[in-house]
């Protein structure tokens, strides 16, 4: 993509009726690390993320607790949510909370165009709910309950008791869209990622669609049809619009002028919110669908979705207090195909941190700068005339830089991550082959050609670190700042973050006479914990 170019990118926004788990936390740092990565590319970047606080759930965890919904809701954000960001190490631009008068009333602006241009009836509905997924469930997705809940429809996804709910309802006419959604589906492929989410989108929009209640009467924990204020807007579509709301919708033109459409990266449990119902109501409105939807897998431990509803849950803290934010960043957005789902373990967890971050990535870092301080007294030297195998290593930094930028642009992080990786492997290789302690024993004893050959082995792994701390920063911000400055290079280049990714590839960056200091380990011996 063009630089300068809009990048809007948001993750969903989660419900606070409980406290955030790996899961919620995998969304947030894959979304940080694709806005880190463009922002600094140069395109216009803004990251979303928020809080989804109306409807049923909500109301239920806060009657559960003896307190109003909006102080259990201020209490889970300000406790946890928030402070989410801080341990993860996220650089959002805003937070959205679906409370905010900067939602609500454009939420009823949206809607109120929606009812003036035909799109909503009222009707009779009666039909089963769930509460956990604040969804009127399918017939395919509704099974028989088991246990304490024997004799009883229960929900597939959180094995608990539907409740049959019949009450007056507005809709939206979904079903009339079925035809627009197909050809955008058909005429931008792109549109909903990976191909797995794509073909279930299709398949399921190609049987037709059902028109969608949009308003609830029998309790008042939302925002008021603006029509009929005795109903309140159903959860999810007030949630969907806060994608629009955040960057100005009904409040601020130029901003949304500037900002939207946005890409959507969301987990595959809310897929068919995200790539059918959002673009239709979209399209209803008169606005612009969504740059693209795309799905990422699901966390599971002990092989099932790990979800809180199902005490599963892990909190991101009891990762990040072990083994740092970086580490926790680094493991799930390399260990798991961005899209597929991926299993969850400590030992896997321990396993790549050792090998991956501590031997490779952390051990070549270390390496390279006391060797500079050692032979070179913390000068990082010139290089004299390049060897067939230091061009080697010069082509494959070019190479992992280009196809790094390629994946983040196909939303595969992972796939930008072994590319760069690439260059971790290739410079431990480097070292091992070119033995610069050797190198410098024989230019101590008075060979001065070793010395100038030390140089240039030298900056070569210098001068890749430098291009790893650049491509790695989205990824793994802290360590990649301390390897910065410790390679002289924010003396020498300025900021970290402004350093542009898409020419990380380029050779000769560092500067010959950058002083090197000392670097405690990016990634030192951690307790076992398992
Ligand atoms: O659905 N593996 O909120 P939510 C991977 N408020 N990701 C997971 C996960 C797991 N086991 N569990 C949760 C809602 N997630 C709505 C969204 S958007 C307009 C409204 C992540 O709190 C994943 O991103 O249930 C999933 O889609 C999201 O959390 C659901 O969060
Ligand atoms: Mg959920």
């Amino acid at each position: 993509m063009p630089a300068g170019e809009s990048f809007y990118i948001t993750t969903p926004i989660y419900y606070p009726s409980d406290v955030p788990h790996i899961g919620h936390g995998y969304t947030s740092v894959a979304v940080d690390a694709l806005a880190r990565w463009h922002r600094q590319g140069g395109d216009d970047t803004w990251m979303l993320t928020g809080t989804d606080e109306h409807g049923q759930k909500m109301l239920r965890a806060a009657a559960a607790n003896n307190v109003t919904p909006q102080e259990w809701v201020d209490k889970l954000v300000t406790e946890s949510w928030f402070p989410l960001l801080e341990t993860l190490d996220v650089a959002n631009d805003d937070f959205i909370r679906t409370t905010q008068e900067r939602h609500e009333k454009n939420v009823q602006t949206f809607f109120q165009r929606l009812y003036d241009r035909g799109y909503i009836y009222a009707g009779e509905y009666e039909a089963l709910y769930c509460v956990g997924c604040e969804e009127f469930k399918p017939e395919s997705e509704i099974v028989d309950g088991t246990g304490p809940f024997e004799g009883l429809k229960v929900c597939a996804i959180h094995s608990k008791p539907l409740e049959l709910l019949q009450e007056k309802n507005y809709f939206f006419k979904l079903s009339e869209f079925q035809d627009r959604l197909l050809e955008l589906y058909r005429t931008r492929p792109d549109f909903v990622r990976p191909d797995s989410a794509r073909n279930e989108v299709v398949s399921f929009v190609s049987q037709g669609l059902k028109d969608l209640s949009i308003s609830r009467s029998t309790f008042d924990w939302g925002i008021p049809l603006p029509w009929d204020e005795s109903h309140v807007i159903y959860v999810w579509v007030d949630a969907l619009l806060n994608y629009a709301t955040a960057v100005g919708y009904g409040s601020d033109q130029e901003t949304f002028d500037r900002r939207w459409p946005a890409y959507h990266v969301v987990g595959k449990d809310i897929l068919r919110f995200h790539a059918v119902i959002w673009p239709a109501l979209l399209m209803a409105a008169g606005l612009e669908v969504p740059q693209g939807v795309f799905a990422h897998g699901w966390l599971l431990v002990g092989g099932e979705k790990m979800s809180k509803s199902k005490l599963t849950g892990i909190a991101p803290t009891e990762i990040t207090d072990v083994f740092g934010s970086d580490a926790y960043r680094y493991y799930f957005l390399s260990a798991i195909a961005f899209g597929q789902d991926g299993s969850f373990s400590w030992e896997d967890l321990s396993a790549r941190y050792q090998a991956e971050l501590a031997n490779g990535f952390g051990n070549l870092a270390s390496r390279t700068t006391a060797m500079i301080q050692k032979y070179f007294d913390g000068v990082v030297p010139e290089p004299a005339d390049y060897t067939e195998k230091d061009l080697e290593i010069q082509q494959i930094v070019a190479d992992a830089a280009s196809k790094a930028d390629a994946s983040i642009e196909q939303f595969r992080i992972d796939e930008a991550i072994s590319s760069i990786w690439t260059i971790v492997d290739a410079l431990n290789g480097y070292i091992t082959a070119n033995e610069p302690w050797a190198l410098a024993k024989q230019s101590n004893s008075g060979d001065e050609a070793q010395r100038g050959r030390l140089g240039t082995v030298l900056y070569t792994c210098a001068e890749g670190l430098r291009a790893l701390a650049v491509l790695l920063s989205p990824i793994m911000p802290q360590s990649t700042e301390k390897l910065w400055v410790a390679l002289g290079a924010a003396a020498e280049l300025g900021a970290l973050q402004d350093q542009p990714i898409r020419e990380a590839g380029a050779w000769g960056v560092l500067r010959p006479g950058s002083t090197v200091t000392a670097l405690a380990p990016l990634f030192p011996r951690v307790e076992q914990t398992a």
